[in-house]
């Protein structure tokens, strides 16, 4: 002790108390920021590990924080009022605040399809066939009252940017839309185990799952891998009552990848099967968990990806012509065994479409054409995929994802790629497959949103009886011959807020290329309902 206050009178001493102070502050600091009790502890040597790499991330971004828990399901999020306040309204948007946006909006929701379940709202008309038709349109319109109440307000307060600025670090969002998926946990660990740089790759899940929450309502055919057949491939058992793996849990736990939950790099939205709204709304929802990363990226949730995908798709991106305005996409090959890499086989090209009066004559993209192995860069396809598609995040500024769009399935495809072109933005395919896709054939007794959200409102043909009037959004948009003929509701009324083209200047074309010119470039014929052939695509003529 006498030591210690002869030294104290020590200058030099002095300093060192300075120092060992501020690493004090410091220590409380880190302290403080990892202290709250979604922080599972990993061990130090890891931790410094992935400081260093990590340090510059996280002190340029103070958007991460706090944290959005990715467990457990429907987080508290802590000073939420505060965190939507300086969202919308304070120019200080936080991943956090977003997520509180969404989930106020899913409450909402929720409630609001449980009331329309129950049949607690009656509908006007008193006839038969007419209530049935008014019964959907009036579930269409809450929606519409819902996401105009809650959504609109975000987008409007970022109208003209982006949320986040772009990072200039070739980081990558990955947005994955899930519905009670059992390979979700695989696809993560592929995505993250793959990648040349899994420290600059962040995701957005959305997990769409039956949690088991309503004692009332059994979870009906759960799905889980219940061991593989002698060729390798994954044997699936459906059961009822029992709720859907939490495959985030899965991941998270996994020693291997827990560090990447830990750093916000997986950032995860729940949601009650009950109230799921099709692909189109789920990829809205992940669009908003984007942190500002280089690259946007979007993907279904049942993939495998071959090694270094990352780089090479960056890398692709960079060759076509049309960088940074370039988009790449394809339909994933399939594959057979998940397990299995998938091969480095000529890219698959998304070449043709088909006109269909059960799809309400909005043409359908398929594939069609490889690319030639001797291409020295990508060359342009006609349609974006909505399975997978590769680009510049500042695609999120020029095509903002719609939320008018719920319960959609068929049709998404075609808004996505006439908007991105009509805003000057061109459709390349990867040279190389990097992805394989489990496709599912119905026989597979997997869920789909469809039956669940049937189950809820008790009527077998929701889907197609929604879906038949949002399809006239999209083809609104277009300018489809024949549309004004159509009894479209409300559309005479441009105040009516729950007419059918509501915000389409917001969430429509772009204005570098016209609706018509694409509608050449892709030989679609709206009058008499053909489209193709596209040699140009499908052999690639096009850089
Ligand atoms: C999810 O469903 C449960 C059970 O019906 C309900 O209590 C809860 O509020 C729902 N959560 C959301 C975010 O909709
Ligand atoms: C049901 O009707 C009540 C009273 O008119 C209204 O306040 C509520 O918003 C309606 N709910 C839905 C889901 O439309
Ligand atoms: C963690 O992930 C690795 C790689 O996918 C896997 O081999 C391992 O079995 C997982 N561990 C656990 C405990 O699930
Ligand atoms: C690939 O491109 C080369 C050079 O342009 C051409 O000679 C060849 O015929 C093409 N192959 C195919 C399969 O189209």
């Amino acid at each position: 002790m006498r030591q210690v206050d002869s030294l104290l009178s020590n200058g030099i001493f002095q300093g060192l108390m300075g120092l060992s102070f501020l690493s004090f502050l410091i220590s409380v600091w880190i302290f403080c920021k990892f202290k709250s009790p979604d922080y599972l502890p990993i061990s130090t040597s890891e931790y410094s590990k992935w400081g260093q790499k990590m340090s510059t991330f996280e002190n340029n971004s103070p958007h991460l924080y706090p944290k959005l828990p990715y467990l457990p399901i429907f987080p508290e999020i802590e000073n939420e009022d505060v965190l939507i306040h300086q969202t919308l309204h304070k120019n200080q948007p936080t991943i956090a605040g977003i997520a509180a946006i969404l989930y106020r909006f899913l409450s909402a929701l929720h409630e609001s399809n449980q009331q329309l379940a129950t049949n607690k709202n009656q509908t006007t008309s008193s006839t038969n066939g007419d209530n049935k038709r008014n019964e959907v349109e009036v579930i269409r319109q809450a929606y519409f009252r819902l996401a105009q109440e809650h959504l609109v307000p975000l987008d409007i307060a970022y109208q003209g940017r982006t949320i986040f600025d772009v990072r200039n670090d070739d980081s990558i969002f990955l947005s994955v839309a899930s519905f009670r998926e059992h390979l979700l946990a695989d696809t993560l660990m592929s995505a993250f185990g793959s990648a040349t740089h899994p420290e600059k790759l962040f995701v957005g899940v959305i997990v769409n799952n039956c949690f088991g929450l309503d004692s009332k309502i059994p979870c009906r055919g759960s799905p889980r891998v219940v061991g593989q057949d002698q060729n390798g491939r994954d044997i699936l058992e459906i059961e009822d009552g029992k709720p859907d793996i939490n495959h985030i849990g899965t991941f998270c736990g996994n020693i291997t990848f827990q560090k990447y939950c830990e750093q916000g790099q997986v950032r995860v939205f729940y949601i009650n099967e009950t109230d799921a709204l099709g692909p189109a709304v789920t990829r809205y929802y992940s669009s908003k968990l984007w942190g500002g990363e280089t690259y946007y990226c979007q993907i279904d949730s049942h993939l495998k990806f071959a090694n270094d995908w990352d780089q090479l798709y960056i890398q692709d991106l960079k060759l076509t012509r049309n960088f940074p305005k370039s988009v790449l996409s394809t339909y994933p090959p399939g594959f057979v065994n998940f397990r299995q890499t998938p091969p480095y086989t000529p890219g698959t090209r998304l070449c043709r479409c088909q006109i269909r009066a059960n799809e309400g004559f909005l043409p359908r993209v398929e594939m069609e054409g490889r690319c030639n192995e001797t291409d020295i860069r990508p060359t342009q396809m006609a349609f974006i995929g909505a399975g997978f598609f590769f680009a510049s995040a500042k695609f999120l500024l020029d095509v903002p994802f719609d939320p008018f769009l719920p319960w959609l399935f068929m049709g998404e495809e075609i808004a996505l790629s006439i908007r991105a072109w009509t805003s000057g933005w061109n459709i390349y395919s990867p040279r190389k497959n990097l992805i394989g896709h489990q496709y599912r054939p119905l026989k597979m007794h997997t869920p789909h949103y469809w039956t669940s959200v049937a189950r809820l409102f008790d009527k077998p043909n929701m889907v197609d009886q929604v879906t038949h009037s949002i399809r006239k959004r999209i083809k609104i948009m277009i300018g489809y011959p024949g549309i004004e003929k159509d009894e479209v509701p409300n559309e005479n009324d441009e105040d009516d807020p729950y007419r059918l083209s509501y915000g389409l200047d917001r969430y429509g074309l772009g204005t570098e290329r016209s609706a018509t010119d694409y509608l050449k470039f892709a030989e679609i014929d709206l009058e008499q309902k053909t489209c193709g052939p596209m040699k140009w695509c499908s052999e690639g003529q096009l850089e």
